[in-house]
């Protein structure tokens, strides 16, 4: 009986110590390739290269911030394959851990959004 009560004990111990199911993806570190991809990578067409500049690049362009680095696949699909365009675009009105609702960006539309988030989560060639 006593043998019994210890393994049920260990048994409950380690079913306390797994991370909640809603603790969302965890962080994907990128290498060093992807840090200084992110550095320059810019969209394409000018007014959104414009938003991005004075709103996202200042975080997804960083390491260490915890933000998804642009032009980092890895990082980004483990968060679309859990939430979908439509989860990750409501993250952005809402805001999401270190990021703030609307990503300093206020004035953007949803297309805007949606046209940023593809560019970011495309892999950046070099
Ligand atoms: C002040 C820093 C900051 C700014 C500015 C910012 N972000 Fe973020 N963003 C983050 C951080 C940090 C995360 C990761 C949040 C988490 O999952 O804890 C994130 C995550 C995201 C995600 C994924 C959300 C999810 O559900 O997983 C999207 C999409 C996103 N940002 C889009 C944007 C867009 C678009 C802009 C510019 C308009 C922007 N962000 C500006 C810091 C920022």
């Amino acid at each position: 009986m006593r043998k019994f009560c210890g393994l049920l004990l260990l048994a409950s111990i380690s079913a306390c110590s797994q991370p909640p199911a809603e603790s969302g993806p965890a962080i994907v570190v990128p290498d060093a390739a992807h840090v200084s991809l992110a550095e320059t990578l810019v969209p394409a067409d000018p007014t959104l290269a414009a938003i991005y500049d004075r709103s996202c690049r200042a975080c997804h362009a960083l390491d260490g911030l915890g933000a998804p680095l642009s032009g980092h696949t890895a990082a980004w699909t483990p968060r679309l394959e859990e939430r979908g365009l439509e989860g990750v675009l409501a993250s952005v009105h809402t805001g999401r851990g270190a990021m703030p609702p609307m990503g300093y960006c206020p004035d953007c539309t949803d297309e805007d959004f949606r046209a940023l988030i593809e560019f970011m989560s495309t892999e950046g060639q070099p």
